[in-house]
């Protein structure tokens, strides 16, 4: 893979302060891009970039909430004032649920939608210009919730779902441009201490760590995939076996998913945990 594109690439990842965004910042410094940090905790954001500044001092925080307008507008008007221009952007930024949709709070499915789908349209509206200029790669980070609907996870499936349609559309409205679009289905992944999830009646709730659970990818390979999206300008990266397993059948037999997850309701259960 010729990693040498990256040297002197300007690359803003949406919710690196910790997790998989972190992972990608990491992957990406580590071959020489400028690396535009975000979160919304300023002190987990610096000691981030305190981290990418032992690979190099190309990096800068900028502490935002995506979810909200102002935010994807600041991310990428502080990005231009920094390096004067955009080449990747990573719309990392996700959050998840738990719940089955008679015992949601309704505001689940806004705070979830507000995050997952608007918090990636905010910054990417503002970016697309630049990238035009750069030729460059907007990345959506999926999930294997978004090949099919499963239980317990609505609300989060159908953002991940809204993200396929969107990335579509922008790939046709810019090819003419040369932005390269990627959407990469993420499988079950280890997790940051202290990563939360959005409970039914809405609350906040941290997740159990993943550590040494059967088939959890790490967070570097998942870094390294999104650089290989990038590299090889593809359109859709499916991760895991389980990913491309259900990528393959969905499509094809949905009744058979449908199926196979009715007759392991028990894994489903101990995976949302
Ligand atoms: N981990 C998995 O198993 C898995 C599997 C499939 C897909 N994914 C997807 O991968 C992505 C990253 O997941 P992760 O597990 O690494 O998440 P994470 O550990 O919860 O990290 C999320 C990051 O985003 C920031 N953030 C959250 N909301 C934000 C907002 N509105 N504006 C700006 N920053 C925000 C967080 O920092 P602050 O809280 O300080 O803002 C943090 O840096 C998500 O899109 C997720 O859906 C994850």
């Amino acid at each position: 893979m010729n990693a040498k594109i990256f040297k002197g690439k300007v690359a803003i990842i949406t919710g690196s302060s910790r997790g998989i965004g972190k992972a990608i910042a990491l992957e990406l410094a580590t071959k020489g891009a400028f690396i535009v940090l975000n979160g919304r905790n300023r002190e987990r954001l610096l000691e981030t970039e305190k981290e990418i500044r032992t690979i190099h001092n190309n990096v800068i925080s900028v502490c935002c909430d995506v979810s909200e307008i102002s935010g994807g507008q600041l991310l990428v008007d502080e990005a231009i004032k920094a390096f004067k221009k955009i080449d990747i952007l990573i719309n990392n930024v996700g959050v998840s649920m738990r719940g089955n949709v008679a015992d949601l709070n309704p505001e689940v499915f806004k705070t979830i939608f507000d995050s997952n789908v608007l918090g990636t349209v905010y910054p990417t509206i503002p970016a697309i210009r630049h990238l035009r200029d750069s030729h460059g790669s907007i990345v959506f980070i999926s999930s294997l919730a978004g090949i099919r609907g499963l239980p317990s996870t609505s609300a989060y499936c159908a953002s991940k779902m809204a993200l396929r349609a969107l990335a579509e559309s922008i790939r046709i409205e810019e090819a003419k441009y040369k932005i390269h679009v990627g959407l990469i289905y993420v499988g079950i992944t280890e997790i940051d201490e202290g990563k939360e999830t959005i409970a039914s009646d809405g609350s906040q709730k941290v997740l159990e760590s993943r550590r040494g659970r059967k088939g959890v990818q790490s967070k570097e390979s998942v870094a390294r995939a999104v650089v290989k999206n990038i590299v090889t300008r593809k359109f859709i990266t499916v991760l895991s076996f389980l990913g491309k397993v259900n990528a393959f059948l969905q499509p094809r037999f949905p009744w058979l998913v449908e199926r196979i997850i009715l007759r392991n309701m028990k894994k489903f259960e101990e995976n949302n945990k």
